[in-house]
């Protein structure tokens, strides 16, 4: 697991736990939060050479393939984080799960899935702000590697011990991207202290 110190992304993270940070702002943040951890998380991303004409004469310099990537939110707070690495990697591919939270039992259910096809070639990027339970994201993963996924990484903002553990444990070959670890879940699966709803926050719902 990486856990980001940068106080960038510290500093906005607090923003974002504050009750009194509305929609735009919380949205706002969300990106630029997802843009900052990308940036470290893509550091691997393979390059090619390729011929530019400079000014002065032509060269072989190094670009990043856009092709190599997919960025797969998990519905729908996931998708607040997209603009930020899409923002790094403009020609990213875009896939989506959706998976919802059974409110008694916080059991997740899929009930979307379309991804990039073919995938198996690519570095992928899940999303989902918040790393609670775990079952979302291990359920999501699982679903990937079933369509051909191999190179996955997990990013998240704010994750629960909790759910790293089950994540590591169901899924060792992933590397989990981490914004802050918090204390722990409450009763009803919530982050603590964390920042309440990922996406009614996002989206303005509620
Ligand atoms: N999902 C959220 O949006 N917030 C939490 O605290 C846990 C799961």
């Amino acid at each position: 697991m990486t856990i980001f110190e940068h106080p960038l992304i510290q500093h906005k993270i607090s923003i974002l736990r504050d009750k009194n940070t509305g929609t735009n702002e919380f949205r706002k943040l969300v990106e630029e939060i997802a843009m900052l951890e990308g940036f470290e998380a893509l550091g691997d991303l393979p390059l090619q050479d390729v011929e530019i004409e400079t000014p002065i004469e032509k060269c072989m310099t190094p670009m990043i393939s856009g092709r190599k990537l997919a960025i797969v939110p998990i519905l729908r707070a996931g998708l607040g984080m997209v603009p930020g690495v899409l923002a790094l990697v403009p020609s990213a591919k875009v896939g989506h799960i959706g998976m919802y939270r059974d409110e008694e039992s916080h059991i997740p259910h899929e009930y979307y899935c379309k991804l990039p096809n073919p995938i198996d070639e690519r570095i992928i990027v899940v999303t989902d702000p918040m790393l609670a339970t775990g079952g979302s994201a291990v359920d999501a993963i699982t679903q990937i590697k079933e369509h051909g996924g191999k190179k996955i990484k997990f990013m998240c903002i704010i994750a629960a011990p909790e759910g790293v553990q089950k994540l590591h444990e169901a899924h060792p070959d992933v590397q989990i991207y981490v914004g802050h670890l918090d204390r722990e879940l409450n009763e009803n699966a919530y982050i603590c202290p964390g920042l309440g709803d990922a996406g009614d926050r996002i989206f303005g719902t509620k």
